[in-house]
């Protein structure tokens, strides 16, 4: 099977975290899966243009990028990925970091319409991209040397380098590569109902109930590019896809099958 893991800047944020999730992709891969990786780091990267006196921007969970925020996002991503590698190291797990552009080409992301105060607005996102093509051929031929893709979410258009919601590339790689289920790691335990109440999750989604959720409001922030990938990774042939709370030591990615109530699980 092939596995595409995300993870989120705060879903993993603590060593011991790290280093389970790295002890299960070595779990994974030896017993014949592949596995891509792709992180995001939203919350490192908002504290630092907030250190360097900018302010971090989002419009329906993407963050609005110009070329300052541009070049403080890949450096905070280029460092989180150097973490990740580190620690796939002391796991004994063959690996590659690199960030999108080496294995994707993206494209502007459109503006986006959102509403405010009732208002019906749009926003210009500015320097944010999402995936046109993977290059499977390269990913497939690290894949088949038994090496684990850790990628981050810095696309090019082949003029410019594109900031990409970390939720947004997972999809497109999975979409792309064909993979058979994706997981995504994150610091909530699924899709709530109530956001404040972490016993409000929902077990299972089709992708039509997950598109009502967004549309009623249910889901917000963070949460709508990220209910928007699962779709995408499921359109695309994924039989599932699953999000799990990445602080939950439960939450095993390799145990959970697809009947567990782990989590919320995407399916057509
Ligand atoms: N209905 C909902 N159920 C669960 N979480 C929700 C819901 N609506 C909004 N959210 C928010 O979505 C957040 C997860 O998305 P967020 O982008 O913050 O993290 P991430 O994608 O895991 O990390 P990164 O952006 O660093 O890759 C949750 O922490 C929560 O605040
Ligand atoms: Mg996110």
């Amino acid at each position: 099977m092939l596995y595409l893991i995300k993870f989120g800047g705060n879903a993993i944020s603590d060593g011991e975290d790290l280093s389970r999730l790295c002890e299960e992709i070595w779990e994974m891969t030896d017993s014949g899966h592949k596995v891509i990786l792709v992180h995001g780091g939203g919350p490192e990267i908002s504290a630092e243009m907030e250190r360097l006196g900018m302010r971090p921007t989002k419009v329906n969970g993407v963050r609005v990028t110009d070329a300052d925020g541009l070049e403080v996002a890949a450096k905070v991503l280029k460092k989180i990925n150097a973490r990740v590698t580190d620690a796939l190291y002391a796991s004994d797990v063959p690996h590659i970091g690199m960030p999108a552009y080496a294995c994707t080409l993206c494209r502007k992301a459109e503006p986006v319409a959102y509403c405010e105060d009732g208002v019906q607005k749009t926003a210009d996102l500015g320097l944010v991209g999402e995936v046109v093509s993977v290059d499977t051929g390269m990913l497939n031929d690290i894949l088949g040397a038994g090496v684990v893709p850790v990628i981050y979410p810095i696309g090019s258009d082949g003029v410019d380098d594109l900031n990409v919601n970390a939720d947004t590339m997972a999809a497109g790689i999975a979409a792309g590569m064909g993979c058979d289920e994706m997981i995504a790691i994150t610091d909530v335990p699924g899709v709530l109902k109530d956001i404040k109440d972490p016993s409000s999750k929902y077990d299972r989604l089709t992708t039509d109930e997950a598109l009502e959720l967004i549309k009623d409001g249910t889901i917000s922030g963070g949460m709508i590019p990220k209910v928007e990938a699962c779709i995408k990774a499921v359109r695309a042939g994924a039989r599932a896809v699953r999000m799990v709370n990445g602080k939950d030591p439960d939450n095993i990615v390799s145990g959970i099958s697809a009947e567990s109530s782990k989590g919320t699980v995407i399916t057509k």
